[in-house]
């Protein structure tokens, strides 16, 4: 449809998680004004379901070189250098300013900041909030800040839809789907200046994801549309440990962070045994691709469709105690029980809780967990700061990839990501903003699909591309995807343009991971299983996919 009103701001940022109402708060005195756009609430990202905590060199011993090594390693040779350097390098000064902002991190009873480790980490450099709680504080005092800033207007349930570009192919504003009940409803569009992608992540396109619904991969699908380039989408991170709700779950599920193994909690399979042991000099904490095939090729060598994570022993100083020990009668079963149930009420209150509102209780009993979707380690590539291939458009966070994450991402170096770019893109964004200029060609896309396909996509790539891929199962894919692409509407609501968002990326994930003849971080196929380091150096342009596919 024609668009139906028109609003005009000097910048648009599509996303108000970490990384767009970071863009906002350091845009707001240098440009004028500015739109924050957002599909759903203010808080229904991804920013907001972040437990573990957020990555930087601010422990005592630790640097940022220890930091770009950890960071390097678990990205398995495929991470942009000099990226790394910059996240790493600017992010202590970064969590600083958030805690400068008002958000409340953790702290030692001694009063420094409470760092924990998590998987790939040599050093403890994760700070946390709430126990386990981080994203919802970040959110909370970012939102505050917001809320308090009269230069930022925001427009919740609003769908960006699509770039307006000029005729020299620069942005000139976007088309937005507003559904809400306010002045401004349906479509209309937004001319502006520049525009800031800080729309998150796509797990949705998969069964099961730790990701909440809004995560449908909008932006990037956006992004593709307009022309821009995009990179590493093959890269989807699965992480290792999310509880398991029983073969029918679909959707959004409870996320077991990291931090709980990073506190002591291991693997075990149906059997007892610790499987990750031998599999990795960190073993339980290993780079968390490892951890994701090790625990899905147990699964598969014992038919089972979960592993277990034990933590029934944190906080208790008998810790080290076995499982049939802890059940056998011996020692002080009581006190131990008791102690580890206030290590878990202080230090996990949110996951504690999570469990038990499923019927399992982490104190006295394990945790059936099983790799799901987590992260997009790709995305819309931009160079250091920010800057996409389309004049006028950034991007940053976990739409963005600027190759910080490489084929494997970091924990806790999302949030941080999203922190250090926005924080970028604001330095270089005003000097760069062109006039306002008027749309050219209409660019949106041709023809919507059903939304009630989104179950047959979903189980499709999960079961074609998600842990394990071949070229066979990806041929599969990308025939059953076009099929489904004729499955076209009249109806344009948040349905079908989510639904065709998803359709656009999985199309793209599945073309990029099928180019990629090789085994490497979250990328992995079983017809190559093994690394192929000369042939990713020959091949690293292939994978910065045009985005006219
Ligand atoms: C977690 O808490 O395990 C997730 C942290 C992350 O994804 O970086």
């Amino acid at each position: 449809p024609a668009p139906g009103w028109t609003v005009t701001y000097d910048v648009v940022i599509v996303g108000s998680g970490i990384a767009g109402l970071t863009a906002a708060l350091r845009l707001k005195d240098k440009v004028g004004r500015i739109l924050v756009v957002t599909k759903s609430v203010l808080n229904a990202g991804s920013t907001q379901w972040a437990q573990g905590g957020i990555a930087a060199a601010l422990g005592p011993g630790d640097t940022p070189e220890q930091h770009e090594h950890d960071t390097l390693v678990a990205g398995a040779g495929a991470c942009d250098e000099a990226a790394v350097r910059v996240l790493v390098t600017d992010g202590p000064a970064a969590v600083r300013e958030l805690i400068g902002l008002g958000t409340n991190f953790d702290h030692t009873s001694a009063g420094d900041l409470s760092l924990t480790r998590e998987g790939g980490h040599h050093r403890d450099r994760i700070a946390h909030a709430g126990g386990d709680a981080t994203g919802a504080e970040i959110q909370r005092a970012l939102e505050a800040a917001v809320q308090a800033a009269p230069e930022i207007e925001v427009i919740e349930h609003a769908l960006a839809v699509d770039l307006l570009l000029d005729e020299h192919g620069a942005v000139a504003g976007l088309t937005l789907h507003v559904m809400g009940e306010g002045q401004i409803d349906g479509v209309g569009a937004a001319h502006c200046r520049a525009v800031v992608l800080a729309s998150g992540g796509l797990g949705q396109v998969f069964s099961q994801t730790t990701n909440p619904s809004v995560a449908t991969g909008d932006g990037t699908a956006l992004a593709l549309r307009a022309g821009a380039t995009v990179r590493d989408l093959e890269f989807v991170q699965f992480h290792p440990t999310v509880m398991y709700l029983g073969p029918d779950s679909r959707g959004q599920q409870p996320l077991i962070s990291e931090a709980v193994r990073g506190e002591g909690a291991f693997l075990v399979d149906f059997e007892g045994n610790r499987f990750m042991q031998g599999v990795h000099e960190l073993a339980d904490l290993a780079p968390r691709d490892v951890v994701a095939k090790a625990i899905t090729r147990r699964m598969h060598e014992t038919g089972r469709p979960h592993m277990w994570l034990d933590a029934r022993h944190l906080g208790d100083p008998q810790e080290g105690r076995t499982a049939s020990e802890a059940s056998d009668g011996s020692g002080d079963r009581a006190a131990s029980e008791a102690s580890t149930s206030r290590f878990w009420g202080k230090r996990f209150p949110t996951i504690l809780a999570t469990c038990r509102s499923y019927g399992v209780d982490p104190v006295t009993e394990l945790i059936p967990v099983a790799p799901a979707c987590h992260y997009a380690s790709g995305g819309v590539a931009t160079d250091l700061w920010g800057r996409t291939s389309v004049p006028g458009l950034y991007a940053t966070g976990e739409v963005a990839c600027s190759g910080v994450h490489g084929a494997n991402r970091l924990a806790s170096n999302s949030l941080l990501e999203g922190l250090v770019f926005s924080r970028r893109i604001s330095d270089v964004l005003p000097g760069e903003l062109g006039g306002f200029t008027p749309p050219a060609a209409d660019r949106r896309t041709p023809s919507l699909v059903t939304g009630d396909l989104r179950n047959e996509l979903e189980e499709l790539m999960t079961d074609r591309v998600g842990v394990l891929r071949s070229a066979e199962g990806l041929a599969e894919a990308g025939e059953r995807l076009a099929k489904l692409a004729e499955r076209t509407t009249d109806v344009v609501d948040q349905a079908a343009w989510e639904a065709s968002n998803l359709l656009t990326i999985s199309a793209a994930m599945t073309e990029a991971a099928a180019r990629r003849e090789e085994t490497r971080g979250s990328h992995w196929r079983d017809d190559f299983p093994d690394r192929d380091d000369a042939r990713f150096a020959g091949h690293f342009d292939a994978h910065l996919l045009d985005g006219r596919l």
